[in-house]
């Protein structure tokens, strides 16, 4: 096993507990068709967000910015949109999948040809991170389709028990 798929299989363990996914190059249709304590998918069986009419976010959306303002905000900038350091997510996620955004975050990136050494640390034995990876892709999922605008969501669905339950059993 390559360190690289080491590291994500690590990963997995945090991740891939109740979702399957599926590769592709483009992450596909965003609509909401399945949902489970709270959680929706696609569907591919990948996370996905739900905003309701009033703009209303799901609750792994809210958390996922959170969570993203506290681990990723620092080089990619406020609300997924990049910054002189790190490309915006905004962008990425319109062309890479829910499996190469996790394989991104937990084996990191590194662009050797850039003139500016541009590196993606690799945050899979992170747990801060990575039990939460879900729902950061879930928020900026939303984000990318321009489904959830920027700061922080100004209502959200109540927090799923199940949730709870994972946090709880991933942190340790
Ligand atoms: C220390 C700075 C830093 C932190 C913290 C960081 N990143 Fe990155 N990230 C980068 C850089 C720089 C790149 C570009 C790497 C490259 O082009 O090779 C990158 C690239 C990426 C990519 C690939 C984008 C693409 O176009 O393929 C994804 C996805 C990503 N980061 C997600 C995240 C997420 C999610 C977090 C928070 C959990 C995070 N990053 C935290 C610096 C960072």
């Amino acid at each position: 096993m390559t360190k690289h798929a080491r590291t994500f299989a690590i990963a997995c363990i945090f991740t891939c507990l109740s979702t399957s996914f599926v590769f592709a190059d483009k992450p596909g249709n965003p609509a909401a068709v399945t949902s489970q304590d709270g959680k929706y998918a696609d569907k591919d069986g990948n996370p996905t967000y739900k905003v309701d009419k009033d703009g209303k976010v799901d609750f792994y959306s809210y958390i996922g910015f959170v969570r993203y303002s506290a681990n990723c905000l620092q080089c990619h900038g406020p609300d997924g949109l990049g910054s002189t350091y790190a490309p915006s997510l905004v962008d990425a996620l319109k062309s890479i999948d829910y499996g190469t955004f996790l394989a991104t975050v937990a084996g990191g990136k590194k662009d050797v040809s850039a003139s500016q050494q541009l590196v993606m640390p690799s945050l899979g034995e992170n747990k801060n991170v990575m039990c939460y990876i879900d729902a950061i892709y879930i928020y900026l999922r939303g984000r990318s389709d321009g489904a959830i605008g920027r700061g922080r969501p100004a209502a959200h669905e109540s927090k799923p028990a199940a949730f709870t339950t994972a946090e709880d059993s991933c942190m340790g």
